[in-house]
């Protein structure tokens, strides 16, 4: 048994895939300065990383990725331009192996990838579910903050089936979508 990683490097390819772009824009016309942010699946270019840096937006962006190749250029980068850091930080691991415990609460949290990647690879050591995943993260998201969806997605009928479910029990309300994401306010009911 081995940990379930993406062995793969996705650089930046906004026509096949542009929800971290449409994110980035979205954080900038709202003017989302100064937030706690999540954010499932980095990608080999590191955008909302990059983003934040270059127009100033202050974010503290804690970001997951699964790739090897993914995190080594995460290292690169902020090896190289530690003012990065600041501001975003990278990590390699599952997301199906999230602890609460270690996480702090968010403004805001994407779930771009949800069902994407989820098989009996991650059940061999007992990996979260899909549900289960996002409704940590729900938890861990304060009253009123944001947590976003990626209508895109080739797995998106799975995260809709969860979000429908955590709308229906009274923890997220939908808030309409922008652009490829569909957005959702965290209610004040506890998980
Ligand atoms: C197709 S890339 C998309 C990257 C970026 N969000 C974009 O749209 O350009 C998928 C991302 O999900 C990450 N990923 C895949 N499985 C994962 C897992 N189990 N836990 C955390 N991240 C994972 C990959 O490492 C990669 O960064």
């Amino acid at each position: 048994m081995t940990l379930h990683i993406w062995d793969h490097f996705w650089d930046l390819r906004v026509k096949e895939c542009p929800c971290d772009a449409h994110f980035c824009d979205w954080l900038e016309e709202t003017g989302t300065r100064g937030k706690a942010i999540f954010h499932f699946g980095t990608g080999g270019h590191h955008l909302l990383g990059l983003h934040n840096a270059e127009k100033g937006l202050g974010n503290a962006i804690l970001g997951i990725t699964a790739s090897p190749g993914e995190i080594r250029t995460y290292e690169t980068m902020i090896t190289e331009n530690p003012e990065l850091g600041w501001g975003y930080k990278a990590y390699f691991g599952d997301i199906y192996q999230l602890d609460a415990r270690l996480l702090p609460v968010f403004d805001i949290v994407t779930l771009f990838h949800v069902g994407e990647f989820r098989t009996e690879k991650n059940d061999a050591y007992g990996g979260l579910t899909d549900d289960a995943m996002v409704r940590l993260l729900a938890g861990r998201t304060r009253p009123g903050g944001t947590i976003a969806f990626y209508a895109g997605s080739y797995a998106y009928d799975k995260a809709k089936e969860v979000h429908d479910r955590l709308v229906a029990e009274g923890l997220l309300i939908p808030r309409g979508q922008y652009k490829t994401l569909p957005m959702f306010e965290r209610s004040d009911r506890p998980v």
